[in-house]
């Protein structure tokens, strides 16, 4: 047999973080899901198949006390938040391939199944501790911690001064090894300024012992220590653990070593090394410090790159709740579409910097590019073919050929190399030129004049072909109206490919179907 049986081939496997569930999914949620979401489209668009992965991070000491507060059991509590969770995700139109929550049993058994070996060799060892805690945020404090005047911030909540046994994982034998690893491979934190952070962090200080557990005296809600009862995992392990522990239970060969006893006996599925994390700048350090430290312990490769994505503010300010300036993505999805919400985060921010949503940068976007730019486009592009040939289509003419191949080309290198932003400029390049191109033939007057039929013939071309590649070039981005564009052009579903772009593919006689408005013009800003 050959080594290109379906299913056979590793796949890129690309994973947002996990939420934790103790609230409602936010703007920056929502965020990273779509930009997640248009990496992965985009890398089937450039033929590869893909995994994606999202998720829910359901233990820990703040979901136990929402859940007691509210006099729930905590699983039913999670059950209840992980249901509208998964409406939210189908709600972003996301593509992901499998739903984690760590409270399933598939993730249970080989968390316990890492921790079993990571004991077994060593890594761990039972400790006392002593220290101020923040039952809030579930971490221990350290003078670092304190203010100027010696108190914490009261953002960490009550602090308490505890004592207690844990187990800790050995950090000193692995801090040379990954500050190599990090040198040798450039692209393996993103952006550099991110890289740059860790490396100094990795450089300037002594790596300490990662506790990795609580006392279940404490908090119950988590995954029991298989070697003793007495502590569940603190949440990091359990966490982190998510990328890995779906490919060890649908049997991917890469994770034998961390792989329970009992797998499915399925078709394996070729995942792991993970491809790319796709994170806020918040969890750096544990995904690029603790969450490698983790993998080489337990003998499997590190992943291939941590794509660190910036923070949303509204109008300059941190969103928070008690003051009310947050952004609700449902509430925007509901009024304004999935796809100007989708459009909006991808276009303004790229992976990197930290962002800033504003309602009439929103709506200005919305009429300027939305509306105004490709709506326009399509809209009389299509309505003239309509009107002056029947919506038949003319006789293939390449005068926007150029253009057209410049956009994909250029969109293609930068949807690959995660430069979302710049893949939209590269398009919208294509909807101005073709609105422009608009003007400058002036259809309605060459439609008025006979001697000009085969001039006519080859704007109307011209302009349908362009409406058909920027839609095969949107899928990413704007799955639902890339669709409604290949629908009006009498088309079946855009394909995912983006060789499909390529110039020609409408073809002679070819009936296009019905125009209507991709993006009604609207008056207000949304309501946030
Ligand atoms: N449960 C942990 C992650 C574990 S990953 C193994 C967690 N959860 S979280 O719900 O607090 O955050 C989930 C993701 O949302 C993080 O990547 C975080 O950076 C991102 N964001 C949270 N607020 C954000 C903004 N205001 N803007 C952009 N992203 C933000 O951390």
């Amino acid at each position: 047999m050959g080594d290109t049986l379906p299913g056979m081939s590793k796949r890129f496997y690309i994973t947002t973080a996990i939420d934790y569930v103790n609230g409602q999914p936010h703007l920056g949620h929502a965020y990273e899901k779509v930009i997640t979401d248009v990496i992965a489209r985009a890398r089937r668009g450039l033929g590869q198949e893909v995994f994606f992965l999202t998720g829910l991070d359901e233990h820990g000491q703040k979901v136990q006390q929402v859940a007691l507060a509210e006099g729930k059991d905590p699983q039913k509590y999670c059950d209840e938040l992980a249901a509208s969770w998964q409406a939210f995700v189908a709600q972003l139109n996301l593509t992901h391939d499998d739903f984690i929550r760590t409270t399933q049993p598939r993730h249970k058994t080989v968390i316990q199944a890492i921790l079993s070996r990571l004991h077994a060799a060593g890594h761990f060892y039972k400790a006392p501790y002593k220290g101020f805690y923040s039952a809030k945020e579930e971490t221990f404090l350290t003078d670092k911690d304190r203010r100027p005047d010696g108190t914490f911030d009261p953002s960490w909540g009550e602090v308490v001064e505890l004592v207690e046994e844990n187990y800790y994982f050995r950090m000193k034998q692995h801090q040379a090894w990954l500050i190599e690893h990090i040198e040798a491979h450039p692209e393996f934190i993103y952006p550099v300024s991110r890289r740059n952070e860790v490396l100094g962090f990795l450089k300037n200080n002594t790596l300490e012992d990662l506790c990795i557990t609580r006392p279940a005296s404490r908090l119950n809600w988590g995954i029991p220590l298989p070697f003793d009862p007495d502590y569940v995992t603190y949440v990091w392990f359990d966490a982190l653990s998510n990328y890995i522990s779906v490919p060890a239970a649908l049997g991917d060969p890469a994770t034998a070593p961390i792989q329970p006893a009992q797998v499915p006996q399925t078709t394996p599925l070729e995942l792991w090394p993970a491809d790319a994390h796709v994170i806020g700048k918040d969890i750096v350090k544990f995904h690029a410090v603790y969450w490698p430290i983790m993998l080489k312990a337990m003998g499997v490769p590190l992943p291939r790159q941590i794509l660190a994505h910036g923070w949303w503010q509204k109008d300059g300010q941190k969103m928070s709740k008690t003051t009310g300036n947050v952004v609700d993505p449902v509430a925007v999805v509901q009024e304004w579409g999935v796809d100007a919400f989708r459009y909006y985060v991808t276009r303004e921010l790229d992976i990197g910097p930290d962002g800033n949503w504003t309602d009439a940068g929103f709506a200005s976007r919305y009429a300027a590019e939305l509306a105004n730019g490709l709506g326009n486009l399509v809209n009389r592009s299509l309505s003239m073919l309509k009107r002056y040939r029947q919506g038949i289509v003319p006789q293939r003419s390449d005068e926007l050929a150029p253009e057209a191949r410049t956009a994909a080309t250029a969109a293609s290198r930068h949807y690959e190399t995660f430069h979302l932003q710049t893949a939209l400029e590269d398009i919208w390049g294509l909807v101005n030129r073709a609105n422009q191109y608009v003007d400058q033939t002036a259809p309605f007057k060459l439609a008025k004049d006979p001697a000009q039929a085969a001039r006519l013939d080859e704007v109307l071309y011209s302009l349908a072909e362009s409406c058909r590649v920027l839609a095969v070039l949107l899928l990413p981005v704007i799955p639902a109206t890339s669709a409604r564009i290949y629908q009006q052009l009498g088309l079946p579903k855009p394909p995912e490919r983006f060789t499909e772009a390529a110039w020609g593919g409408l073809v002679q006689g070819h009936v296009i179907g019905e125009p209507a408005p991709l993006f009604p013009r609207r008056d207000q800003p949304p309501k946030a």
